[in-house]
């Protein structure tokens, strides 16, 4: 039997790192899940889905694809759907990066895409974020060579939380040559706040070739448990995509409970307004402990702490699971989903706690 190298090497998923157990009513701050819950009328469409568990999902699914194209006034044919964006992320490496060829991103993003490139033998080729913590598009472009394939860039970006707007976005999409595909994760858009967030659905409605728009039902509308994620992109990219993943990666819970979160407006506008009202807060309550939080338009914030490991033990010991994002490529930061009001308040005290004793020993 022989495992190969490029998967040997890459990190298991851990997604909290704690030295002892911990306590139990574990509050958990570090997924960037909704808070709220899942969007009622999902659930209530899932439980009816459950009575029809025996027979396979729709492969394609139609009836999910036909809303979201609807959505974004673009046609089916121009939407897949996947068992989590995540999902997504790896079928672009399947399809588009063969061993040696390589895919740009930046340091300080999402890491999947750094992952699942090198799983498939790709090479990342990673450009620093710039002094605001936001994407630096001019590198990110100079880094293009003949064997690049795929390019990501998140807007707003996990983890720093930071947009960029539609004018540099534009600037940067004309000079792509054809050869890249760029990957625009808009896993957050729904919380951006800024006027000119760039509109990347009317980029494909205009004829846009090597452009993709991932997506996710994971965050706003609160089903990240059932792992189901979309992109639209030109017709061909997702007649190559389809031919990539398998044929039922989108259960049929997943299809009714999407259908019905998509129609649900007033979880939307709820979500929203607890964001907002959480975003404030942090705003108000870091500052008040003298941390400079990084601007956010996200579901969560990025502050930089000094050892973020050792403040995410001490966060974790009182009961916090929040994430470390040195390792990241953000030095020195932590990120923080925000919670219920409760829970947002008990990590503040907690933090205020923490943060005099992280300084000691940093
Ligand atoms: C930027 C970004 N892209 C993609 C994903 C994956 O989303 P999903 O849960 O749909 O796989 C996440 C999840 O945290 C994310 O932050």
């Amino acid at each position: 039997m022989q495992f190969k190298d490029s998967i040997r090497q890459l990190p298991a998923y851990k997604p909290a790192r704690l030295t002892a157990a911990p306590p139990p009513n574990f509050v958990k701050l570090s997924s960037n899940e909704n808070p709220l819950g899942a969007s009622p009328l999902a659930v209530a469409a899932m439980h009816a889905a459950l009575e029809r568990a025996h027979s396979y999902p729709d492969s394609s699914a139609v009836q999910l694809r036909e809303a979201l194209a609807q959505h974004a006034g673009l046609s089916p044919e121009m939407v897949i759907c996947s068992n989590g964006s995540d999902e997504l992320i790896l079928h672009l490496s399947i399809g588009f990066l063969d061993v040696g060829d390589a895919a740009v991103m930046a340091e300080g993003t999402f890491i999947s895409y750094l992952l699942r490139t090198r799983e498939l033998g790709g090479t990342a080729v990673r450009v620093p974020l710039r002094p605001d913590y936001t994407h630096d598009l001019a590198g990110l472009a100079a880094a293009i060579t003949p064997r690049t394939r795929l390019l990501y860039v998140c807007n707003p970006n996990n983890p720093t939380g930071t947009t960029l707007g539609a004018a540099e976005v534009q600037a940067f999409l004309a000079h792509i040559p054809e050869h890249v595909l760029v990957v625009m994760d808009e896993a957050y858009f729904e919380y951006a706040t800024r006027p000119d967030f760039p509109d990347m659905v009317a980029e494909l409605r205009n004829g846009r070739t090597n452009l993709i728009i991932l997506r996710t039902f994971a965050k706003i509308h609160g089903l990240a448990g059932l792992r189901l994620g979309y992109a639209y992109a030109d017709r061909a990219i997702i007649d190559y995509l389809h031919r990539v993943r398998p044929p039922f990666n989108v259960n049929a819970i997943a299809q009714a409970g999407g259908l019905a979160a998509l129609a649900d407006t007033a979880h939307i506008e709820r979500t929203l307004a607890h964001t907002a009202a959480s975003r404030n807060l942090f705003q108000q309550e870091l500052r008040a402990l003298g941390l400079e939080p990084i601007p956010s338009e996200t579901n969560f914030v990025a502050v930089h702490v000094g050892d973020d490991l050792a403040v995410a033990e001490g966060l974790a010991q009182r009961g916090y699971g929040i994430t470390p994002i040195s390792s990241w490529g953000v030095p020195g930061c932590i990120r923080i989903s925000y919670g219920t009001p409760e829970q947002n308040a008990g990590f503040l005290a907690a933090l205020a706690e923490v943060m005099p004793a992280a300084a000691v020993a940093s």
